[in-house]
């Protein structure tokens, strides 16, 4: 759980940042360090036995005295600043081996080192330069042949410790060692200073979405910046405001249908309690009868288009697309309409093209839509009101049409029409048919439109071909 918030994270990625950083400084600019600082001095060293190995070229020869060697090769190491060992060359039975004649500290028996480098210069003819342990630590060497009758006779070594590199290596190594010390408290500090503000944001996003799981759509979600968290509270508050708006549609939905479902259930109980009234005459009992018979019929179509409703709006009703002549439809839908039209004395018209007009459609669901709007058509309009029902195709799709010449529908409830229980005007529908007609229409990849102007009413409704 600790390891797992961000604060945590965040500080432990600095820490590792700042141990990497001082693990590849040294682990590898320390070593090449050091061998730079190595070769430097190597080749500052063989400089300084090439300028001063020359005076000693006079300390070869058999006539030549102990003492003058010595003076020379104190000479040169003090001019070079360095230990110079004077070495002879033997050249036996069993190959080349160098000795020690003469060494500026006066030291002869030398045990510790074992100047292969001169024994390499023996042999090659060439100076050479190399690097040995002694008692006292690593030392550099560097080696000059000297010859004598084009042979070389001697060999001498230049040598130095190499305590002052090994010391400012570690010098350095102790100076990195503290600083990334340094760095990595910093680093845990900084991580946790600044993801301390991050992981408090996410707890406050983290509260206030809880609170909308929980029902309550008043949470708010500050949005103090732009960066990631700043978006997330952004999105979160848009979620919070479509569901605050879904649950208030739904609370609506639910209200409403209760009613309309309600009221024609107790007028119905109320009319069945006059009916068990016995001293009703047969007439008002055939009138009450009528009602009845409304009521349940009204109950019927509402209980069937809530159905329908809740399952587009959950996805589950199924249509079944095929190409459809949506010409045969329209007639057919026409003349289902045949016995409402004559009582309503309104003319219904077709203007169907004289080739067929094929949609990619559910045939079923397109009749229910013609239903839906013919209906609407006559009924949202006074007796003798004629209806047009047109279709006409191209650009991929297929457009039909149902004008009627009606009273028209107010602009302010244009927009509302297409919602479920929106009505109107004071005829007694329910006002689901065109919240249906439009789900639908969008459950064909189609659309749905008005236009309505007092005198001609057009509802428009374009399916892919
Ligand atoms: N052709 C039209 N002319 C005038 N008003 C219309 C027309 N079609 C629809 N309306 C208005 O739009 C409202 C919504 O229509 P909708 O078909 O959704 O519900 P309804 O007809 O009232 O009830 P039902 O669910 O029984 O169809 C209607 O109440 C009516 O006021
Ligand atoms: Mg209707």
């Amino acid at each position: 759980m600790i390891l797992g918030s961000i604060r945590t994270r965040l500080a432990l990625g600095f820490l590792v940042v700042a141990l990497v950083a001082v693990g590849v400084v040294t682990l590898y600019v320390l070593p090449s360090l050091q061998d730079q600082l190595t070769n430097q001095k190597l080749r500052a060293l063989a400089q300084a036995a090439r300028t001063y190995s020359g005076p000693l070229r006079q300390a070869i020869g058999s006539n030549v005295d102990e003492k003058t060697v010595d003076d020379e090769v104190r000479a040169a190491a003090d001019n070079a600043n360095a230990r110079v060992t004077l070495l002879g060359v033997s050249r036996g039975t069993e190959g080349l081996s160098t000795y020690v004649i003469s060494d500026s500290t006066q030291e002869v028996d030398i045990s510790d080192l074992s100047f292969d480098v001169a024994q390499e210069t023996a042999r090659t003819g060439r100076a050479g330069t190399g690097l040995e342990s002694g008692d006292a630590g690593r030392v550099g060497e560097a080696a000059r042949p000297l010859r004598y009758n084009r042979r070389v006779a001697r060999v001498v070594v230049f040598s130095q410790p190499l305590n002052d590199v090994n010391e400012t290596v570690s010098l350095i190594r102790h100076r990195i060692l503290v600083a990334g010390g340094l760095a990595v408290i910093v680093a845990l500090l900084a991580g946790l200073l600044f993801s301390g503000p991050l992981a408090r944001r996410v707890r406050r996003l983290q509260r206030g979405a809880r609170q909308v799981a929980a029902g309550d759509f008043s949470a708010r979600f500050p949005i103090n910046s732009r960066d990631e968290v700043g978006q997330l509270a952004r999105t979160l508050d848009e979620m919070q405001g479509q569901l605050g708006q879904l649950d208030s549609a739904r609370k609506r939905f639910i209200a409403t249908a209760s009613h309309e479902l309600r009221t024609p259930i107790f007028s119905l109980s109320g009319f069945v309690e006059l009916l068990l009234d016995e001293d009703l005459d047969e007439e008002t009992r055939r009138a009450f009868l009528v009602q009845v018979r409304d009521q349940v019929a009204r109950l019927r179509t509402l209980t069937v288009e809530l159905l329908d409703l809740s399952r587009l709006e959950a996805g589950s009703l199924e249509l079944r697309p095929e190409p459809t002549d949506v010409g045969v439809v329209a007639r057919a839908v026409a003349s289902e309409f045949l016995p409402a039209l004559s009582t309503h004395g309104s003319h219904l018209e077709l203007r169907l093209p004289a080739q067929a007009l094929v949609a990619e459609c559910d045939p079923e669901r397109l009749a229910q839509v013609l239903r839906i709007l013919i209906d609407n058509a006559l009924v949202h309009t006074p007796p003798g009101t004629d209806v047009v029902v047109a279709a006409s195709g191209g650009d991929g799709q297929v457009a039909l049409a149902v004008r009627d010449s009606g009273p028209g529908i107010r602009r302010a409830d244009v927009e509302r029409i297409f919602e479920p229980f929106f009505t109107s005007d004071d005829v007694q529908g329910s006002g689901l048919g065109l919240a249906i007609a439009h789900e639908l229409a969008e459950r064909m990849a189609g659309r749905l439109t008005v236009e309505s102007q007092p005198g001609q009413t057009t509802f428009s409704f374009e399916l892919p071909a």
